[in-house]
C-alpha cells in the first residue's frame, strides 16, 4: 500500500545570502529570519525584535513575508528607502538576498 506523507520536511527550502557577510544558508519555508541569524555570526543587530525600534533595518531583495502595519509604519518614520525591511519581522518565504540598509 502507499502512503501519501506530509511531513513538513517536504517544505521547500529557501536561500538566504547575507551579502555583508558572505554567508548563504538553505533554511525551510517560514523560518523567522530573526530565528537563522540567532545561530550564525552576521553583523544584523536587533533591538526591541518587535518592529518599533528600527535596529534591524536591512535591504532585502527577493520573495518576502507581506509588511505588517506596524512594520509599514515604523519603516515610514525611519525614512527608508524602497526594498527596506525590518530584519526582525521578516519570514523567509522565498529565496533572499539580505544587505544592510542604505539609511542606517
Ligand atoms: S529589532 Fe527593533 S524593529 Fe527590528
Amino acid at each position: 500500500m502507499l502512503a501519501s506523507s506530509s511531513s513538513s520536511a517536504e517544505r521547500p527550502s529557501c536561500r538566504v545570502e547575507f551579502v555583508a557577510d558572505g554567508i548563504v544558508r538553505d533554511v525551510p519555508f517560514g523560518t523567522l529570519l530573526q530565528d537563522l541569524v540567532r545561530d550564525l555570526e552576521v553583523s544584523l543587530l536587533f533591538g526591541c525584535r518587535r518592529g518599533t525600534c528600527g535596529t534591524c533595518l536591512v535591504r532585502v531583495e527577493g520573495e518576502t513575508s507581506p509588511a505588517t502595519r506596524l512594520e509599514q509604519e515604523t519603516v515610514l518614520i525611519l525614512g527608508a528607502e524602497p526594498g527596506d525591511r525590518l530584519a526582525c519581522r521578516l519570514v523567509v518565504i522565498g529565496d533572499l538576498k539580505i544587505s544592510p540598509a542604505s539609511s542606517t
